[in-house]
Formats: structure tokens, C-alpha cells, sequence
């Protein structure tokens, strides 16, 4: 439980309302939340604000937030050791950024990977907010004074520029926020299962990712026609990244020695594959159950959110508080 202000190696992470979680989500991110709570305290958001800079329906929104709030709640997040909540409650995180606008330079947004993919997929709306993604992201971070950022391989370049934004604003205005770092998981990176050169995402299409809420029969299927090695190589992307899933949901020992065997030629793909399967299957399936039995609760989710939303606010006025009396706007 967060009992004082600016905890030390304090957690803060967060995702996107676009819909349905996929493995990459928890493998890269959302697994290891719910290991780091037991040991730090946490802050983990649902960043809606984010979620305005691409194509999105008004009317669907308020859902998804409650749909993502289930996704995390139900994967073991627990909102007596984390705060959880959603960002657009909390209005010092516009604030702060706007502030976080004014002192970063436009060459170093040009450069964010995420920026120019989002662009290349959304040539119809590359809006001013998607450019400034990252400086929104670096306030909900320092807000909160973050130490340690919990993520996926992706978002280190954003974490990156949170570390320059904070040394800028410790530079000129005098120290105020941590140089915050990301915490990877040995599965940063899932590829898609049919295109393993790319990383796993929900905008390549269904037969690329696992859905966290795929039915057995779906898991099945997909992993069946998971490419392996078309390219002929003796390990190849898709064969790395289905040991990749297995490692990260089995631990190593069990791995080694399927790896071992289909070094020897003995592990034939479709064993492999049915292994993956039942594996995620059976992963997948308390997480599944769990969420059934809060969908019945979703006033409950409500009242954690409100909740979480109070506890955030009261560490974020105190830095904006601080913020405001350096930057000279009272
Ligand atoms: P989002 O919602 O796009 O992604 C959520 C998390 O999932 C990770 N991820 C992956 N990890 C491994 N393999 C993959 N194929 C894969 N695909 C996605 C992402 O790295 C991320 O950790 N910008 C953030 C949201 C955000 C945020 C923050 C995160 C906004 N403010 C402050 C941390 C701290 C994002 O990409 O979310």
C-alpha cells in the first residue's frame, strides 16, 4: 500500500484502452506487474488519453476502459497493494505535460520508431497528439516520480526521452524528478505467429496475436499455423518465439530440454506446437475464469477506479504543486 508520498523505486506502468489484450501485452508488460506489486509499490494506469490520437469510437470508450480495468484485475493485479486508475481523472497529467512541451525539442519526437509506424498506419490522421504520445507519457511517469517502469521492448525509446525530459527540467529548474528506468522482461519482444519478423500487435490482424480472453479452440488453431522455419534456417523467428512464449510461461528447465531435443531433430513442429498451446491454454485459464466471475462485479471496478484515481491525485497535486513554484506559474 502506498502509505507516504515518493516511495522509493516506485512502479508506474500503463496501457491503452484499444480493446482486447494480447500476449504480447502480458508477456512483455502485465505479467510482470502483477510479480513487481508484491514487492514495490506500484502504480499502474489506464491511459485513455493516449488512446484519443488514433481512429476511435466515443461511444465505445468508457467500456473499454472498464473492459481493460477487468483485463488487469483479473490477471492479478490487486488494487489493495497497487493503486490503479485511469489517467483522464487526473487532469496534472495534461498539465505536466504541457510544461514537458515547452522544454523538449521537436527533433527528439521526430526520431520516436512508434511515431513514424503510427504514422505509416494512420496516414489519414497523424495529429499533432501522436507526435507529443511520448511527452503525455513522460508526465504520467514523473508525476509520480517514477524509479521503474515496467514495459515492453517498444516503449524503451519513450522511457528513454522521460530520462532526457527529467535531466532537462532537473537542469534548468533544479532537481525535482528520478532518471527513470525500464524493467524488461526476458519477453520484451513477441513476434506475430505468422509473420515472426514482426512484432506480435492487434493492427497485423487476428491470426498474428492470442487474444488473453481466446478460446481454447482459437489458441489451438492459431499456434497451429505459427510459421516455423520456411526460410530453411536451423532456428528460426517463428521457432524462437514459440520457445520465447513457452519460457516465459513454463520457466527454463522444461524448455532446455525441448530445446535440446529439437536440436537433435527429434522434436517434430507439430509437437511442439501442441505443446504451446496447451501451455497458453492452461495459463490463460484462471486468468479466464477470474474475469468471468468480476464482469459480474463491474460496479465494484468502478468504485476501485474512483478509489485509485484519489490516491493518484493526492501524489500528483503535491508535484504539480512543486512543479508550478520552479517553473514560475502560480
Ligand atoms: P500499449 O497499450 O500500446 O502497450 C501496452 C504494453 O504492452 C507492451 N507490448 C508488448 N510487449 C512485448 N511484445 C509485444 N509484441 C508487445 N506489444 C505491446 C508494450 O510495450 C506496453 O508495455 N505507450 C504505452 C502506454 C503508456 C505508458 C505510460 C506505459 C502511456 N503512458 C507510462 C508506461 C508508462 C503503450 O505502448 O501502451
Amino acid at each position: 500500500m502506498l502509505a507516504l508520498l515518493y516511495m522509493n523505486n516506485l512502479i508506474f506502468s500503463g496501457m491503452q484502452p484499444t480493446g482486447s489484450l494480447h500476449l504480447g501485452n502480458y508477456l512483455g508488460a502485465l505479467k510482470q506487474w502483477v510479480e513487481l506489486q508484491e514487492q514495490h509499490d506500484s502504480i499502474f494506469c489506464i491511459v485513455d488519453y493516449h488512446a484519443l490520437t488514433i481512429d476511435y469510437s466515443p461511444k465505445d470508450l468508457p467500456n473499454r476502459i472498464t473492459e481493460l480495468a477487468l483485463d488487469y484485475l483479473s490477471a492479478g493485479v490487486d488494487p489493495e497493494k497497487s493503486i490503479v486508475f485511469v489517467q483522464s481523472q487526473i487532469p496534472e497529467h495534461t498539465e505536466l505535460a504541457w510544461i514537458f512541451n515547452s522544454i523538449t525539442p521537436m527533433g527528439e519526437l521526430e526520431r520516436m520508431t512508434q511515431f513514424k509506424e503510427k504514422s505509416e498506419q494512420h496516414k489519414q490522421n497523424i495529429n499533432a497528439g501522436l507526435f507529443t504520445y511520448p511527452i503525455l507519457q513522460a508526465a504520467d511517469i514523473l508525476l509520480y516520480k517514477a524509479d521503474r517502469v515496467p514495459v515492453g521492448e517498444d516503449q524503451v525509446q519513450h522511457v528513454e526521452l522521460t530520462r532526457d525530459i527529467a535531466k532537462k527540467f532537473n537542469k534548468t529548474f533544479g532537481k525535482t524528478f528520478p532518471e527513470t528506468k525500464v524493467i524488461l522482461t526476458k519477453t520484451a519482444r513477441i513476434m506475430s505467429l505468422v509473420d515472426p519478423e514482426k512484432k506480435m500487435s492487434k493492427s497485423l490482424g487476428e491470426k498474428h496475436y492470442i487474444a488473453l480472453s481466446d478460446s481454447p479452440d482459437a489458441i489451438k488453431k492459431k499456434v497451429r499455423s505459427a510459421v516455423t522455419d520456411t526460410h530453411g534456417g536451423s532456428k528460426s523467428a517463428g521457432v524462437t518465439n514459440l520457445f520465447d512464449i513457452l519460457e516465459a510461461l513454463n520457466g527454463d528447465d522444461m524448455v532446455s530440454e525441448l530445446k535440446d531435443q529439437h536440436k537433435k531433430g527429434k522434436l517434430p513442429y507439430k509437437d511442439l506446437k501442441d505443446i504451446v498451446a496447451n501451455t497458453i491454454i492452461s495459463h490463460l485459464k484462471p486468468i479466464q475464469e477470474r474475469r468471468r466471475e468480476l464482469e459480474e462485479q463491474r460496479e465494484e471496478i468502478g468504485e476501485i477506479l474512483i478509489e485509485g484515481a484519489e490516491r493518484a491525485q493526492e501524489i500528483a497535486q503535491k508535484t504539480m504543486e512543486e512543479v508550478r513554484e520552479k517553473v514560475g506559474v502560480r
